[in-house]
């Protein structure tokens, strides 16, 4: 290979790297706007759901992290959720919440999924933020 063609490869390499290093930021730190309708979507779940307590479903508060069945003080977790081991985090989440009762049949959350590829990575941003591991949890089970 001639130099020429070694220094042509590295910059495309580097403007390759750039370019990845250019776009990680907006997956680890989604912009407000986003966080804001991560929100909006999350009060779909309001009805069954609160961050900081137990209702029809389980509280989220440190949901990242946690594996799937086990919120504290929630008492009535189908046996299919418990026995899938997962731990949430983004990726499980996605699954999950794309179409519950298909991705874990026999689940109890009644409810059709989030089915907008976008609205979920806003949601689960939000989650990721309003649900972390002790810093959410207000109220004790
Ligand atoms: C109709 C009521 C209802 C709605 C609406 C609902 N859920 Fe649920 N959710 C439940 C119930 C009940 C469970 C427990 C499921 C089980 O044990 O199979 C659950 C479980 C979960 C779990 C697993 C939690 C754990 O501790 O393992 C997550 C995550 C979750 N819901 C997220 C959401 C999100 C996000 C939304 C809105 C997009 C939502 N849910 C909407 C009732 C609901």
């Amino acid at each position: 290979m001639s130099a020429a063609a070694r220094q042509m490869l590295l910059a495309a390499a580097f403007g390759l790297a750039a370019g990845t290093a250019g776009a990680a930021p907006a997956r680890t730190a989604p912009d407000a706007q986003a966080l804001a309708r991560g929100e909006q979507v999350y009060a779909r779940c309001a009805g069954c759901h609160a961050i900081e307590g137990n209702r029809t479903g389980p509280q989220h508060c440190g949901l990242l992290g946690r594996r799937a069945g086990t919120a504290p003080g929630y008492a009535a977790y189908s046996e299919a959720l418990r026995a899938t081991g997962w731990v949430w985090d983004a990726r499980t989440l996605d699954l999950f919440l794309q179409d519950p009762m298909q991705a874990v049949p026999g689940t109890r959350m009644g409810y059709a999924g989030v089915k907008d590829a976008g609205e979920r990575a806003d949601l689960i941003a939000w989650l990721q933020q309003a649900a972390r591991p002790g810093v959410a949890c207000r109220v004790l089970p």
